[in-house]
């Protein structure tokens, strides 16, 4: 059987919801204990992908990229039975949930990691609505593939849509070689390699440099992917005329920020990381490592149109095909770039929160923390405030205290920064910025966001681009 600190409770919770009660229990089951539980089981182990037609070894949750989707209404109880098939120890976080801390999924920190052959059960309930990931938090296993989407849909809908589609962006990197250790040096050597290869091809305008023996001669790295599938078979959205479309753009890829427009459409920007904002229209939209952005589409131009997400940074794109139903027109061509990418781009200071979801006003916090992102790509090694974890003071925030976060990137990187267990509201200078828990923070920018408190135990805050949150810019947030 399973064993883990949920299984625990879980007992109760499917009594109450049975009406077997235990004579001690007098009262009338509470509505916590009367909340369905959504039971899912994920199992992590080594698979063979068919990228294409090519075949590739990696790790993922499954047969295929990505997991499963989960999927539950907000106030459900989340239980997932996770198996470990894989040769190292791992954990899944559930990317943007605030769940109890014991629940979160960072080895080391919130819990023991899952040994090879070893199981355990993640239990808690869902309190809030929307477009999440889950994801291992094990050194760089999510760039392997292990990783997965987790919708949430909210008590009572007010949007109204026909049809939605979730699309999981990837630019994955097979890493399945060699020892942990050496396949993380090499890992992070290949990602170098990468930026030098994207450079060549763009100079000898080629396909991809000499790839390592080992690996499938046409493959290029890394593959970038909409739901494990490649540019040369994309995925077909199927809509119809007259269709609301809802978009759920997820990226969970570990060093790739994507600008996505759709040939010929506009989108209606909805949400973002789960949160509804003001609608607002825009051609494309950037979505860093760790953000979710929900859109709307008018279906009101029939045909067979190019859905790109392009790598920023790069010359490549990875792709989905959205056909109009009965619509013969040919695939778009797997690099052609929709005009849209030179349009208008979203960025946080159109974005308003419609609701509050937990997040503080900007202004009158009890606590402002400078926080400095720094870094040396020569040794690739990255800091908050000066420390490379885990060589790192944790960061100690009062619980019920408001707490600002006045961030400052030194680096030529960008860094998404995500935070666990809370969302915050991003200060865009309106006083309703969006609330989010992943921010993307540009080279020399200045951002800060304002968040509550109100979680307690030790959380992780770190840069998503996971080489570098391995490299040392990571933290532990102490809430007491
Ligand atoms: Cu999605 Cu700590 O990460
Ligand atoms: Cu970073």
């Amino acid at each position: 059987g399973f064993i883990g600190m949920a299984g625990l409770g879980a007992g109760a919770l499917v009594l109450g919801g049975c009406g077997v009660l235990s004579p001690a229990r007098q009262n009338p089951p509470t509505a916590r204990s009367a909340s369905r539980i959504a039971e899912y089981a994920l199992e992590a182990s080594a698979l063979e992908l068919d990228l294409g037609g090519r075949k590739v070894s990696t790790w993922g949750y499954g047969k295929d990229l990505p997991g499963p989707e989960i999927r539950l209404k907000q106030d459900e109880i989340l239980r997932v039975e996770v198996r470990n098939r894989l040769p190292e120890d791992t954990t899944i976080h559930w990317h943007g949930l605030p769940v109890p801390n014991r629940m979160d999924g960072v080895a080391g920190v919130t819990q023991e990691p899952i040994k090879p052959e070893g199981d355990f059960v993640y239990e808690f309930e869902v309190p809030v609505s929307g477009s999440y990931m889950y994801h291992s938090h094990v050194g760089t296993q999510l760039d392997r593939g292990l990783y997965g989407p987790l919708i949430v849909e909210p008590r009572n809908e007010t949007l109204s849509y026909d049809r939605e589609y979730t699309l999981v962006l990837d630019d994955w990197l097979d890493g399945v070689r060699g020892t942990p250790e050496e396949e993380m040096e090499k890992l992070k050597s290949d990602r170098g390699a990468m930026a030098d290869m994207e450079g060549m091809e763009g100079m000898l305008g080629t396909e991809g440099g000499d790839a390592p023996p080992q690996w499938p001669p046409d493959v290029v790295y890394p593959m970038y992917l909409i739901n494990g599938k490649p540019p040369d078979s994309p995925e077909e959205l199927e809509v119809r005329r007259g269709e609301k479309v809802r978009l759920r753009l997820l990226n969970p890829s570990s060093a790739t920020i994507y600008r996505v427009a759709l040939q010929g459409h506009r989108m209606t920007v909805t949400h973002t990381d789960g949160q509804p904002v003001e609608p607002v229209e825009v051609e494309t939209i950037r979505i860093g490592m760790g953000e979710r952005y929900d859109v709307l589409v008018e279906a009101s131009n029939p045909g067979a149109w190019q859905l790109a997400a392009h790598a920023e940074g790069t010359e490549k794109q990875a792709r989905a095909v959205f056909r109009y139903r009965g619509a013969k027109d040919p695939r778009p061509r797997p690099d052609q770039r929709p005009a849209e990418l030179a349009g208008r781009m979203l960025y946080y200071d159109a974005l308003r929160a419609t609701q509050e979801a937990g997040a503080p006003e900007s202004g009158s916090p009890d606590r402002v923390l400078p926080i400095t992102l720094n870094g040396d790509e020569e040794t690739y090694v990255w800091t908050i405030n000066g420390q490379a974890f885990p060589d790192a003071d944790p960061i100690e925030a009062g619980r019920g205290e408001r707490v600002r976060f006045e961030m400052e990137n030194t680096t030529m990187m960008p860094h998404p920064m995500h935070l666990h267990g809370h969302f915050f509201r991003v200060d865009n200078g309106t006083g309703r910025g969006p609330i989010k828990d992943t921010v993307l923070v540009d080279p020399k920018q200045r951002l800060a966001f304002d968040w509550l408190a109100d979680n307690p135990g030790d959380w992780a805050f770190h840069c998503h681009q996971i080489y570098h949150a391995e490299r040392g810019m990571t933290r532990i947030i102490k809430v007491a």
